[in-house]
């Protein structure tokens, strides 16, 4: 009896005193385990009086049941202590800044649309939005075009099959504009155009920045006030520029800009078209509800794509549409 005593009160120290996981079970396998210290006692049992076996009996399992109990506890905390030190080592200071992070750059399309947007707002015009998914009468026929008009068929349009269309171009941001509201319209319409075209000089995703103006007065001397203000303060330094007559079924009359650019290499400046533009046409303003005869207005509507090449010197247009990282990381 004494040596269970001794046995029990000197394990539940040990236990008590376990530093480990590990270390209390290795305590458990010295004594519960097959080979332990208390299943060795069991086996004593058979050697003994049956007077002596029930009270020894009793005296060994009550020890074992403490054991096995205080081994449990003695887990708990362990294991408790464990989960403690593993959340404090892996502690994470979410208010420190990350590393190894990259500046970022934005896109030169994007920088090239910012920037004209910028000198338009300075010059007193809002920006106006409208659906990249347009139908006939918005992209075609409330800008003048015919129905079997040749200049439908010059804007390659995706077709969804059920009416409905990829806008080839943000002309139809001057019809929902007018639409809505009541002269005079000043807004520019900045945003994503569709055409089934890819070359070299063709992407079938490309931008667009439309140009609205309708009041009383307003001439096509406004206009070339206007474009010529805008394109001086694009690209930083005074160009010649000529408006050459050109065609469009929403504007009369109408003419596409060329601005006099000298490619650097030495050779003799050239003319390059950026731009269509005209006064809008009679047919578009009373569609839209605009007394023609009281308001006149006219209309732009650039590349920006074109606009972003000639600014930063790119070449292939392509290159604004394959994310390479040498390529974009030059205009940070
Ligand atoms: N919508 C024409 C195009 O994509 C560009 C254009 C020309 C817009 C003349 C205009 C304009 O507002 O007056 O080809």
């Amino acid at each position: 009896m004494n040596t269970i005593d001794e046995l029990r009160s000197r394990a539940l120290n040990e236990i008590d005193a376990s530093g480990s996981l590990p270390d209390l079970d290795a305590l458990r396998v010295r004594y519960l385990g097959k080979k332990g210290e208390i299943t060795a006692q069991l086996k004593t049992l058979g050697q003994m009086e049956p007077e002596q076996r029930k009270a020894f009996g009793q005296a060994v399992n009550a020890a074992r049941d403490a054991i096995n109990q205080s081994i449990g506890a003695r887990r708990k905390q362990l294991e408790a202590a464990a989960l403690e030190q593993k959340l404090l080592s892996e502690k994470v200071d979410v208010t420190l800044p990350g590393r190894g992070e990259q500046p970022a750059g934005l896109h030169p399309v994007t920088m090239a649309m910012e920037r004209a947007i910028g000198i338009f707002t300075k010059l007193g015009f809002d920006v106006a939005t409208g659906p990249e998914v347009e139908d006939d009468h918005y992209n075609f026929e409330s800008l003048n075009f015919p129905p079997h008009h040749p200049a439908r068929a010059m804007h390659d349009t995706f077709y969804f099959g059920d009416g409905r269309l990829l806008r080839t171009h943000t002309s139809p941001v001057q019809i929902r504009v007018m639409e809505k509201g009541a002269p005079p319209f000043r807004i520019i319409a900045p945003g994503k155009v569709f055409r089934s075209d890819s070359d070299q000089t063709h992407t079938p995703m490309f931008h667009q920045i439309e140009g609205l103006l309708v009041g009383r007065n307003v001439s096509m001397a406004d206009l070339k006030g206007v474009l010529h203000t805008f394109v001086n303060a694009f690209f930083e330094r005074s160009l010649a520029m000529r408006f050459r007559p050109s065609y469009f079924p929403f504007t009369e009359p109408s003419a596409e800009v060329d601005i006099g650019w000298e490619k650097g290499d030495g050779s003799e400046p050239g003319w390059l078209e950026i731009l269509g533009c005209g006064m809008v046409h009679p047919n578009v303003l009373r569609g839209c509800g605009v007394d023609s005869e009281e308001f006149t207005g006219y209309a732009f509507g650039m590349g920006v794509e074109r606009m972003a090449m000639l600014r930063y010197g790119v070449t292939d247009l392509r290159q604004f549409f394959e994310n390479d990282l040498e390529f974009l990381r030059q205009f940070h």
